[in-house]
Formats: structure tokens, C-alpha cells, sequence
């Protein structure tokens, strides 16, 4: 049997007990297939990696070694919550790499989006090797793949890119959610007690941040778009929103418009607000946000974020545009 496949008799996971079975199922499977070796796995924070995280601590302890790789680009607080929730509550092994400096310095005058996303794929697979090369008797490498990874490419997610390693750390891999869809992915987290806003977490591109701060990738305009991200962010889950919207976010474009603040002219970038509502991302509608807290954002951003004075609302559905503006 091919073990890619979903069997056609295999229950859908959407109650408690279901994903309590398939965790004790799978802990026993783990347990079999690792024995007291070593499992390495690239940690990004993402429902789908921390549910095999959680699932390995679970059947292989301390021999698991979780690498987080923060490249610069992602949202305010996920490194923290990252290291807070798997290092401090599960006793994770967990190796927290700081590589910021690294990646803006390499993206630094890169404009062409195609290319910001190879350098960022690229320095990933780069840094995570390094920290591979420290670590010895490792023999198994964790994935979160998943089952729509299976159908729709080859099988290795682009934001997991650890399959471009060199020859002499190609592992075993272990993949225990690769026949899950997202639906029952997010089903066994809650119940491995992962935080509510880890499991339910809206999509987030592996190039991060990177395709929201458009054109060449300047610290201060990153600034700018981590704070309002996070604004929006703690204003759709106040509104009762963030459960509801698939996916919202901010985006600053690399160019300045005119301004006047105490009195004088300024020179500053706009904020895009982006959230819409699709399926599997193919097409996406607009939700329609309550004018009243559309304004609450917009006063926020223009009081809290340096280097701002315009908030614009981006209602365009894909087709024809995309949701990301990279
Ligand atoms: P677009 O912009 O093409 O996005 O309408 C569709 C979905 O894919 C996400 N996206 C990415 N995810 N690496 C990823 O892992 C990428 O380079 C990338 N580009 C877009 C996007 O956030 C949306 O959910």
C-alpha cells in the first residue's frame, strides 16, 4: 500500500475522541519507528509544524531538537510564543536561531518578489543546515507535511524547504500528519493543548513579512508593517472577528505620500488593510468589516506607527487580484 494515500475508510477527524485516538495511535507509531534515536525538526510556528512538534515530545521527549529560524519577517510575538510554548511548557529541545540580520542583509536592494522569495527559501535551508552540522547522531527529520501538500506538489512544503538539504544530512523522514487535512490537523492540536491562537492560526506565507513590505525590504518600513499587523490583529480578535476572516493583514508599499502633522508637511508611506474570506485560496472574496471598527483601525495605525499617515482599505477579490500584493 502506498503510504502517501489516505485510505478511502479513513474517518475524518473532527471530534475530541477521534484526535485523541489518532494521537495515541500515532505517539505508538513514532515510539516504533524513532526508538531511542534522534529526530530534528524546523519549527516555524505554523499549526501544522507545531502539532508535530507536540506529537514528538510526546513519543520521543528530549530526543527531539526543534530549530526555530527567525528570519526577520515574522509577526510580532511568534518567536516569543514560540520559545514561551514549546520550550517553557512542553520542555521542548528547542534551538531559537535569531537570523534577522542575516536575511535583511541579504535582501537588502532586492526588489524583484521571485527573487526576495529564493534569497529568504534559500538562507532558510542555509541556516537550518548550520545548525544541523552542530548537532550529532541526528537520523530522522520531522515534517508537517500535510495531505493537500501530497495531492498538489510533490509532497515537500515550499515554507518547509529543509528538503533542499546537501547529500550528507538527507534523514529518514517522519511525517505523522502527512493524511490529515488542515481541518483535523487543527482538530489534534487543541486537543495536544497547543493555544488556541497557534492551532486556529490564519495562513501565513513562509516568505512572511517579506511580501507585505513591497519592493526592496527597508528595517524601518518592516517595523511599520509588523506594528500595524499586529494592530489589526488585536482588533479582529476584540471584534470577535479573528475565528471568522480566513486570512487579514497589512501591507506598506514601498512609496511615500504627502501628510501634514503638527502644523508641517510630511512625507510618509500608507498602510493597506487586506482580509478576505476563501476556501483553499484559489479565489477570494472581501469580508465586509464594520465601518466603525475600520476607523478604530485606521486611528490606531495612524496614532501608534511611526512613519505613517494614510490607511487604505484594499477591496479588490481574486480573481483578479491576488491576496498577497507579491
Ligand atoms: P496569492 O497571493 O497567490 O496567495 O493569492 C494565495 C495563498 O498563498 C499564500 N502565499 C504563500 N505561501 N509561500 C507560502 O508558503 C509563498 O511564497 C506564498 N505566496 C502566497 C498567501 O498568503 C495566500 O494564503
Amino acid at each position: 500500500m502506498n503510504s502517501n494515500v489516505r485510505p478511502a475508510d479513513m474517518a475524518r477527524i473532527n471530534t475530541p475522541e477521534l484526535a485523541d485516538k489518532f494521537i495515541a495511535e500515532q505517539v505508538e507509531l513514532l515510539k516504533k519507528q524513532i526508538g531511542d534515536k534522534k529526530v530534528l525538526l524546523a519549527l516555524s510556528g505554523g499549526v501544522d509544524s507545531s502539532v508535530v512538534a507536540a506529537l514528538l515530545i510526546k513519543a520521543v521527549g528530549k530526543n527531539l531538537t526543534c530549530v526555530h529560524v527567525n528570519h526577520g519577517l515574522l509577526r510580532k510575538g511568534e518567536p516569543e510564543q514560540v520559545i514561551k510554548v514549546f520550550k517553557e511548557q512542553l520542555g521542548a529541545n528547542l534551538v531559537y536561531v535569531d537570523a534577522t540580520d542575516r536575511f535583511l542583509d541579504k535582501l537588502a536592494n532586492v526588489t524583484d518578489p521571485e527573487q526576495k522569495r529564493k534569497i529568504i527559501g534559500a538562507e532558510f535551508i542555509r541556516v537550518f543546515e548550520e545548525e544541523a552540522r552542530k548537532l550529532e547522531g541526528i537520523e530522522f527529520l520531522g515534517q508537517g507535511t500535510i495531505y493537500p501538500d501530497i495531492l498538489e506538489s510533490d509532497g515537500v512544503k515550499a515554507h518547509h524547504n529543509v528538503g533542499g538539504l546537501p547529500e550528507d544530512l538527507q534523514f529518514e523522514l517522519v511525517e505523522p500528519v502527512k493524511l490529515l487535512y488542515k481541518d483535523e490537523v487543527r482538530v489534534v492540536g487543541a486537543r495536544l493543548g497547543l493555544p488556541e491562537n497557534m492551532v486556529n492560526r490564519q495562513p501565513f506565507p513562509g516568505p512572511g513579512l517579506g511580501v507585505r513590505c513591497t519592493g526592496a525590504i527597508t528595517r524601518d518600513r518592516l517595523h511599520a508593517l509588523r506594528e500595524s499587523d499586529a494592530i489589526l490583529r488585536d482588533e479582529f480578535a476584540k471584534a470577535g472577528l479573528a475565528g471568522k476572516v480566513w486570512q487579514y493583514f497589512t501591507i506598506v508599499p514601498d512609496y511615500k505620500s504627502t501628510g501634514i502633522k503638527d502644523g508641517k508637511r510630511i512625507w510618509e508611506w500608507p498602510v493597506i488593510i487586506r482580509a478576505v474570506n476563501s476556501i483553499d485560496a484559489t479565489s477570494a472574496s472581501i469580508e465586509e468589516i464594520p465601518y466603525e471598527l475600520l476607523h478604530k483601525i485606521v486611528n490606531r495605525i495612524l496614532a501608534e506607527v511611526d512613519g505613517v499617515n494614510r490607511v487604505l482599505y484594499d477591496l479588490s477579490p481574486k480573481p483578479i487580484a491576488t491576496i498577497e500584493w507579491e
